[in-house]
């Protein structure tokens, strides 16, 4: 699929109103990930990264599957005599699925429809929020062929789980369904599978309406302050306020005050302000 002069072979792109849906596209394989795949999807950040048009990211499955995890084939064993190729599909593997998504400057929604395996945590986990359909099914099976959660997944797992529910599916890499993945707070919610494009449209819109500069500085700094000591934390906070009050076209704190202090026009406690003027 094309994305400006750019085709992709194992990723498909459709933009509808600011929301652009990345999907992962070899449902044949479940959408496993061979390296292909992450060196497009590589691609497909730093293009969407630039374009006016995507406002809000959204991360899905062809088929029946959200993601397999790593293809056991490309990704493992084929590369398991290539030292070279190995070394590369793993940075790549580990640039997009972490460093990039987690950071991405747009707000990113993982948008769980099927099956979610392995290395497939780790994107999840990177994403601003998840919602997933209440029967899609999740699991840490790495134990069941033999490796454990590598890469960077018993590392990000330590963010998303509680202690006791990582180890239960690390070790037992027992599956477990949508409901089960939101009442231990690893997605955002679950809902009926009828209802989970819409649901993840209404979160999506939700985000379109308020000031993207302060949604980008609001997850950065979140994001980033959660490894600091509070000394850091505290200094770093400040200075990236003041940074976002001169690099923001959109004057949203001045106008924001304004509106709710001398205009008396909407309460902040419970709506945003009116970005229009
Ligand atoms: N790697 C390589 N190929 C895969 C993967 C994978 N992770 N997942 C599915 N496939 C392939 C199968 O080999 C099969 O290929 P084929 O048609 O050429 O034989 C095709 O996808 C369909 O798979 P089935 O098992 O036939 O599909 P089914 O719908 O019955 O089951 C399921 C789907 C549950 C996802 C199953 O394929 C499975 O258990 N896959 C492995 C999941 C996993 O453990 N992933 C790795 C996690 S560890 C990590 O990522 C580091």
């Amino acid at each position: 699929m094309a994305l400006g002069t750019r085709t992709y072979q194992t990723v498909k792109l459709e933009h509808e109103q600011g929301i652009t849906w990345v999907i992962l596209n070899r449902p044949e394989k479940r959408n496993a990930m061979n390296p292909t795949m992450h060196f497009e999807m590589l691609d497909v950040l730093d293009q969407l990264e630039a374009d006016p048009d995507t406002k809000v990211m959204v991360l899905t499955g062809a088929g029946e599957a959200w993601c397999g995890g790593q293809d056991l084939k490309e990704f493992f064993r084929e590369l398991d005599d290539k030292p070279i190729e190995r070394a590369r599909a793993s940075r790549a593997a580990q640039q997009w699925r972490w460093h990039r998504l987690f950071t991405f400057p747009k707000p990113t929604i993982a948008m769980v429809n099927g099956y979610a395996f392995g290395g497939a945590f780790t994107q999840l986990i990177a994403c601003d929020f998840a919602i997933a359909a209440e029967d899609a099914i999740f699991g840490l099976s790495e134990v069941n062929w033999g490796i454990f959660p590598g890469g960077l997944v018993s590392r990000v797992l330590a963010d998303a789980m509680t202690y006791r529910d990582a180890m239960y599916y690390i070790m037992t890499g027992e599956p477990f369904d949508g409901r089960k993945a939101a009442e231990m707070r690893l997605v955002t919610k679950a809902v009926p599978r009828d209802r989970l494009r819409e649901e993840t449209v209404q979160l999506a819109q939700k985000l379109l309406d308020k000031n993207p500069h302060v949604l980008r500085a609001a997850k950065e700094v979140y994001k980033a302050c959660r490894t600091m000591d509070y000394w850091q934390a505290e200094e770093y906070l400040a200075a990236k306020g003041v940074a976002l009050q001169h690099t923001d076209p959109e004057g949203g704190r001045s106008k924001g005050i304004r509106q709710f202090i001398d205009e008396k026009r909407y309460r902040p406690g419970f709506s945003a302000y009116s970005r229009e003027d």
